[in-house]
């Protein structure tokens, strides 16, 4: 059994037993502590033998999302020890779109080269740069002899044998790259590099050290961009950072009971985790910010509001209800109304003239924001869709799976063609700057981790499960707010679908 499983079958004695179908994942983003309450609530009428499996606790969690409690008008209650001034800077990405000629590609793609190079020369690598070749001059170098080249990932196979075989690709040429299936006598290191090259994503960018033997290299090391490994970074003042995104406001499927009780709560009007609450400083939402218009086939039918001006409206009169001293920052996603190729611009003027609140920013997607000397990287995570795909042993179900795997390769966007990029001289979506938290949204389930010293958090969604994702198998985990206190370092994540209060 495994740790969350463990934890609720614990919090769970006397009340049911968990059948062996439940996995972690099925619980991946929950607030235990709710979930505790809903389950002992579902099975308090039943007689024996209460068992706990897949298909009670979908049922357990559909039923929790119908029966919100909508709560009275909200009252803003002051806290009782106010935070210190808010501190925090914006470092929107600029969208300097080239032309779309095959010159300007290339241009893109040598940028994104020659960047993640530099970054894989500058980490630790400083022997592994004293070998490194352009691919051209290899043809002049014997068998046996070892090198390394830096390029972009062109194909990935698995040869007859179980081997992988990649391309790599630098602006001088191209090279076959094998990385040997281990066997049983194989170390741990050889089995290390094949998982790792297991992983290989059509256009990322990585550094190969191996030896030739002609027409192939056969690679030992296998090296990317990386982070590096840090101390996660904390503030002296106790206060907390809550992370949303897909709010898809105006949709038939917008969970507004629980978003209603989340502003009773930011508003310190119920009792329910008022200690979590009072901290809040500031609140980071990305993307997805209303459900838009004609995103995909016969949306209408699926909408409440049907005019985009109208859906950010309601948004901005929603978001109006929280308290001015509270710093919310607002990022694009592929519902919002503008270019779906990224990055993303931040939110057109047009669209906010209902909206006069100092306290609401809008960035670009994907943006920078620091708050009193934490940053924070915001992504919609639009990209995630085609790392999941082209990894195998990624899911729906484990978001920071996927976000994890970005970093790894500082590049939020890393297959290029899946979602539309901005051809652009400079390669945007490149992290140049290592955040201490990398925030995304897009899959509308919850998941955090830890990475070197970042933590990753997906802050799932407020739109119930939708035709689509009912049609996919994808669970969501709406209305669960993430909230991470900055000097504790801890992680809660709060359930706006039942508040007893
Ligand atoms: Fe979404």
């Amino acid at each position: 059994m495994v740790e969350v499983v463990t934890e609720l079958a614990k919090r769970l004695n006397g009340i049911a037993i968990i059948s062996s179908d439940l996995q972690e994942s099925d619980l991946q983003g929950a607030d235990l502590e709710s979930i505790t309450a809903y389950i002992t609530n579902f099975f308090k009428d039943e007689k024996s033998p209460k068992i706990l499996n897949r298909d009670i606790l979908e049922q357990i969690m559909q039923t929790r999302i119908q029966e919100a409690i909508i709560h009275e008008p909200v009252i803003q209650k002051p806290r009782v020890t106010p935070p210190a001034p808010s501190n925090f800077s914006i470092r929107s990405l600029e969208v300097k779109k080239t032309g779309a000629k095959a010159a300007d590609f290339a241009e893109y793609f040598n940028n994104r080269l020659e960047r993640l190079k530099a970054m894989i020369i500058a980490g630790r690598n400083v022997k592994f740069a004293e070998v490194v070749k352009d691919i051209d001059s290899i043809k002049q170098y014997m068998n046996g002899r070892e090198l390394g080249i830096i390029g972009m990932v062109y194909d990935k196979i698995t040869t007859k044998n179980g081997h992988i075989l990649a391309t790599i690709e630098d602006a001088t040429g191209t090279a076959k790259i094998l990385f040997l299936k281990p066997s049983k006598e194989s170390s741990k290191e050889q089995i290390q590099l094949f998982s790792e090259a297991d992983k290989l994503l059509v256009d990322e960018v990585v550094g190969v050290r191996g030896r030739i033997s002609a027409p192939f290299i056969m690679a030992n090391t296998l090296i990317r961009p990386d982070i590096p490994i840090k101390q996660r970074k904390r503030t002296e003042e106790d206060m907390s950072i809550a992370f949303m995104s897909d709010v898809h406001a105006g949709s038939k499927l917008f969970l507004e009971k629980q978003f209603r009780n989340f502003l009773k709560w930011i508003n310190l009007s119920t009792s329910y985790k008022q200690d979590i609450a009072e901290k809040i400083k500031y609140i980071v939402v990305g993307g997805d910010l209303v459900d838009g218009i004609g995103v995909y086939p016969n949306q209408e039918s699926e909408l409440t509001i049907e005019s985009i001006y109208r859906q950010y409206n309601f948004l901005f009169e929603l978001f109006s209800e929280i308290p001015e001293n509270i710093e919310v920052f607002m990022l694009p996603g592929n519902h919002d109304a503008m270019q779906r190729a990224e990055p993303q611009p931040q939110l057109a003027e047009e669209f906010l003239k209902e909206m006069k609140f100092k306290n609401i920013h809008m960035i670009s997607n994907p943006g920078y924001v620091t708050l009193d000397g934490i940053k924070v990287l915001s992504y919609h995570g639009t990209s995630l869709d085609s790392v999941i795909h082209g990894i195998k042993g990624l899911s729906y179900s484990k978001p920071e799976g996927a976000m994890l795997e970005v970093l790894k390769r500082r590049h939020l966007s890393p297959v290029y063609g899946h979602n539309p990029i901005v051809p652009s001289s400079t390669d945007q979506m490149i992290m140049d700057q290592v955040p201490d938290i990398l925030h995304m949204g897009h899959l509308h389930k919850n998941g955090s981790a830890d990475y070197h010293g970042t933590l990753i958090v997906n802050s799932g969604t407020w739109q119930a499960r939708t035709s689509y994702q009912i049609k996919l198998g994808h669970m969501p985990t709406p209305a669960v707010l993430p909230v991470y206190n900055t000097k504790t370092m801890e992680l809660y994540n709060v359930d706006f679908n039942l508040i007893n209060d």
